[in-house]
């Protein structure tokens, strides 16, 4: 059992939880996540670990409601506990000094790329973050983000936060301005094609951190599979994070869909 120390609201669906998980706090390295199990009678869920505070043994998870489970866990209070938390599962985040940095964040993916950008930064990179959401409740933890960027650029889709556009608008705006060895990108799925595809034309390496559904998180289900430049992959041992320009996102974006009717079925079931 893993304790909820403190739990903060972002926006109307998006919640910062604290738990006590002392052991994945001392061992998770940038990149790394875990699989959490609300209760007995939940599913289990990928979540990306914001931040890891290894003296006091906590870790820092933004949660969206998207579904049964991850509804249970926003809608729990500090003190109460979830069932178990398995981890630091993947692959950690290939971290070297590549010299100029473009980290572009979607939504909570924002929340998953500040360990990352935060590696990369003392690395030694120039980093620029790119933050995007569709208003400004959505453009999360802008100041933990800005502690360890060079720069910081913000996009709303309303312009309610920075420029108005989306994240490839402000992505391309560095690309044609100054040279850049590596572009991240972390968010929607979509976000993270069209950033890939924009990387790509302007011929830089770029990786995707990839949310597939997962369900044992350890390379024996399958739930997670993926085809990588031609390859079958898992994404819970061999990723989350992968060349963009290797993923087959077409088959990425139908397995995504592949449990939404019985997920909303489910919850209506829960909700009447
Ligand atoms: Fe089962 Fe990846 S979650 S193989």
């Amino acid at each position: 059992m893993n304790k909820i120390l403190s739990k903060e609201q972002f926006s109307e669906k998006v919640f910062c939880i604290v738990v006590e998980a002392p052991l994945i706090a001392r061992s998770c390295r940038a990149g790394n996540f875990v699989i959490v199990r609300v209760d007995k009678n939940s599913e289990r869920v990928p979540y990306t670990i914001a931040k890891a505070d290894p003296e006091k043994g906590t870790l820092t998870m933004v949660i969206q409601e998207v579904g049964l489970s991850s509804t249970k866990l926003c809608n729990m209070e500090p003190g109460e506990e979830v069932l178990d938390i398995v981890g630091p599962l993947g692959q950690a985040s290939h971290i070297e000094n590549y010299g100029t940095v473009v980290c572009a964040g979607g939504g909570i993916g924002i929340a998953a790329i500040l360990p990352i950008l935060t590696a990369l930064k003392k690395a030694g990179n120039r980093v620029i973050s790119v933050l995007a959401g569709r208003t400004k409740e959505l453009v999360i933890m802008v100041d933990d983000v800005a502690e360890y960027s060079d720069e910081v650029i913000i996009m709303t889709d309303d312009g309610s936060m920075g420029k108005k556009g989306v994240v490839t608008v402000g992505v391309e705006e560095v690309l044609q301005r100054e040279k850049v060895d590596k572009v991240l990108a972390i968010g929607p799925p979509m976000m993270m094609k069209f950033t890939s595809l924009m990387a790509k034309k302007y011929g830089i390496p770029n990786d995707v951190s990839l949310n597939t559904i997962m369900v044992d998180g350890t390379g024996m289900c399958g739930a997670c599979r993926l085809t990588i430049g031609g390859k079958t992959k898992f994404v819970c041992i061999d990723g989350p994070e992968f060349d963009g320009d290797l993923v087959d996102w077409d088959e990425m974006f139908k397995r995504m869909g592949t449990f939404k009717n019985v997920e909303r079925e489910e919850l209506e079931r829960k909700s009447t």
